[in-house]
């Protein structure tokens, strides 16, 4: 059995992202326009749709404007769930236990981008 062939999206420059820093990238899943949330971590990029699991709202509030605490850990503007950076697990709040939905992301020839299976 083959492996399914992948194709890459464009998301963003890899200068973008920076380490305890959160961004809102834009792209198409399900043929769905849709937002991720993406950072950096010490050993690559992270993104997950930007989608909290307590309510489903966003977890900005304004337009690229997330809060982070004092860990660099990313806290949902809407009821104050936090989640940790590497998996995107909730560890405080309205969803302990929870994750966010990894989206996988690659960083290539100073480039961010998006796996997409075809
Ligand atoms: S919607 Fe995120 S904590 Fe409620």
């Amino acid at each position: 059995m083959s492996d399914p062939v992948s194709q890459f999206e464009f998301l963003c420059p890899a200068d973008q992202l920076v380490v305890d820093q959160f961004i809102e990238l834009e792209t198409r899943l399900d043929d769905q326009p849709c937002w991720l949330v993406a950072t950096r971590r010490p050993d690559g990029p992270r993104a997950w749709l930007n989608v909290c699991p307590h309510a489903g709202r966003p977890l900005n509030w304004a337009p690229n404007q997330f809060i982070r605490d004092d860990q660099g850990q990313l806290v949902c503007a809407a009821h104050g769930a936090v989640f940790e950076t590497d998996g995107g697990q909730c560890v405080a709040g309205p969803c302990q236990g929870a994750s966010l939905k990894a989206v996988e992301v690659i960083e290539k020839d100073g480039q961010i981008l998006r796996r997409v299976e075809g």
